[in-house]
């Protein structure tokens, strides 16, 4: 061990792991560390500089708490988030996106054609579409939580004026796999910047905005969970997330309404203003692996 130096220091450290070490935690690790070992060598990493990423990361364990996670924002802006998404992601199906820190637990069951918009204002719009698995195939029972910021760019648990599952709906899928709902359009906003994570986009000049979105877990049985976002083509923060979670599938689309064409269980149909738009938008389930 005396004899350690730059080069012989990376493979002396992973030939301490004893023989149970599981195999998968040392090819993971093995592969940090030299990374993280490449990265200090590559870029000549000053004390002063190594110091500052430790302070970074000790605010992040500051700031963090039950609501709000800096170390996982810190994965957001910095992509690591997205690229996990999509290396995951199989092919034939619909992309998976961030959840984010504002999903909350308990959201109430909203029937198929139900209303989230209530008091809110805001451009009001018709939501629907059909889950099917990867052959086409209509999913029934499969149960949607959607979630979104009001007009003002914020969700419910960031805003007392809101109540607490105010555009925070549950919904299962009829026998044909549709799901429908009339909603206000979600509006842009930015991820918290009072932070650690703040600091790092302010010091290297990068936008906090993130394109509005409408939140979706998808859950069904037999299928594997599906976490996503999907973003009006027309936002103009679209090709300038924040946290990378825009994907081409993810794209949907505002058309102008026809409230004749609507589907009679729409609720607010007759309520709606005559500008309201609507949105078709399916997702496809991958099966679980068995
Ligand atoms: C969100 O979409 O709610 C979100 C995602 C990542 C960071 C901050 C917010
Ligand atoms: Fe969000």
């Amino acid at each position: 061990m005396r004899n350690v130096t730059p080069e012989t220091l990376t493979e002396t450290l992973l030939g301490l792991s004893g023989p149970d070490t599981d195999p998968r935690l040392q090819e993971v690790l093995g592969s940090l560390v030299r990374h993280l070992h490449a990265f200090a060598k590559e870029v000549g990493l000053t004390h002063a500089e190594w110091r500052k990423g430790l302070e970074l990361l000790t605010r992040a364990g500051e700031m963090t708490d039950d609501e709000r996670n800096e170390f996982v924002l810190f994965s957001d802006v910095l992509g690591l988030s997205s690229l996990v998404d999509m290396i995951n992601s199989p092919s034939g199906c619909t992309s998976s996106s961030v959840l984010g820190p504002f999903h909350i637990l308990g959201a109430p069951d909203l029937p198929v054609g139900g209303d989230m918009i209530g008091e809110n204002p805001g451009p009001q719009v018709v939501v629907e579409g059909v889950v099917r698995d990867t052959h086409g195939d209509p999913i029934e029972g499969a149960q949607i939580e959607l979630w979104q910021t009001a007009d003002n760019g914020l969700y419910s648990n960031q805003d007392p004026k809101q109540p607490e599952y105010n555009l925070r709906i549950s919904m299962a899928t009829g026998a044909d796999g549709r799901y429908a709902l009339s909603t206000i359009r979600p509006a842009p906003y930015m991820v918290p910047t009072d932070g650690p994570v703040g600091d790092l986009l302010n010091a290297t000049g990068r936008d906090a905005w993130r394109p509005s979105h409408l939140h979706f877990i998808i859950r069904a049985q037999g299928y594997r969970t599906l976490v996503t976002e999907v973003f009006p083509s027309d936002d103009p923060y679209l090709d300038a997330d924040a946290v990378f979670g825009v994907r081409r599938d993810l794209v949907m689309e505002y058309r102008p309404g026809d409230r004749a064409a609507l589907a009679a269980d729409i609720a607010a149909r007759d309520r709606l203003n005559d500008s309201f738009s609507k949105v078709d938008f399916d997702f496809i389930l991958p099966r679980q692996a068995a």
